[in-house]
């Protein structure tokens, strides 16, 4: 049984002080996930966010999107009281928490308006084949006419020696942002086993399988890459 209160190998408390070490490029991610929006979506109304883990990625968009309601989603109550916090003393007309909640259980009956925006960020890769397919056609089905999808995950080489080196160049960026080698080797040891990550043509077939209109990659790095499909 996992000793942590959520997928990810940290405790939701002590996720923020511990993320930069482990994701290469965690800022940036969320970042040009802001640009991406600014561009497509300037004007969004209605953005959930699922997989919102502490929140982070709404802080940033929060100041930049000032006509936008955010919705909070994420299967770990953990992670959700940890976002709660950092939310105290934003007004409830800006955002709004779901209970815990996985994406494949998001429907529109539970949501306050229709997402125009949806973001996925290093969420889904926790689940099997059938459980990613639920996930994103949950997103699918809530996301408004025209809407925007946007998810980043660990992902699959698919040639062994990639993979091989890629894992050991995450490995040392962890090491060299100090974080303890048993934790690194830990960590390294859950590809496949404590996420499941797919190839990136897996990633854009199931994106257009789902029905989106539009899908593609605008970020790769390390082993994290991040896909947009628009409805
Ligand atoms: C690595 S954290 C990412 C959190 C946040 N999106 C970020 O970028 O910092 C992964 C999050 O996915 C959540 N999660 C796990 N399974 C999920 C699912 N089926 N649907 C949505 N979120 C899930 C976890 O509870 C956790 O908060």
């Amino acid at each position: 049984m996992s000793l942590v209160d959520n997928a990810t190998p940290h405790m939701a408390k002590d996720y923020d002080g511990v993320i930069r070490a482990t994701i290469p490029f965690y800022d940036l991610m969320q970042s040009e996930t802001m640009d991406l929006i600014e561009t497509l979506k300037p004007d969004v109304a209605c953005w959930l966010d699922t997989g919102c883990g502490t929140g982070h990625l709404v802080e940033m968009a929060l100041p930049r999107f000032r006509d936008a309601l955010f919705i909070m989603a994420d299967p770990s109550e953990a992670m959700l009281a940890e976002a709660k916090r950092r939310f105290a003393n934003i007004a409830p007309e800006r955002l709004k928490f779901l209970p815990p909640i996985g994406s494949a259980a998001i429907a529109a009956d539970i949501l306050p308006c229709p997402p125009q925006v949806i973001t996925a960020v290093l969420c889904h890769h926790y689940l099997d084949e059938a459980g990613r397919q639920r996930a994103v056609r949950s997103c699918f089905k809530v996301l408004a006419r025209a809407g925007v999808f946007v998810q980043f995950e660990n992902i699959d080489f698919e040639e062994a020696s990639l993979n091989q080196n890629a894992l050991e160049r995450w490995a040392k960026y962890q090491k060299d942002q100090g974080r303890p080698p048993a934790q690194v080797e830990s960590h390294v040891r859950r590809f496949g086993t404590g996420y499941f990550p797919i190839t990136i043509d897996e990633h854009l077939e199931l994106l257009r399988r789902t029905g989106f209109a539009t899908a593609g990659m605008f970020w790769l790095s390390h082993m994290q890459a991040g896909f947009y499909a628009v409805k």
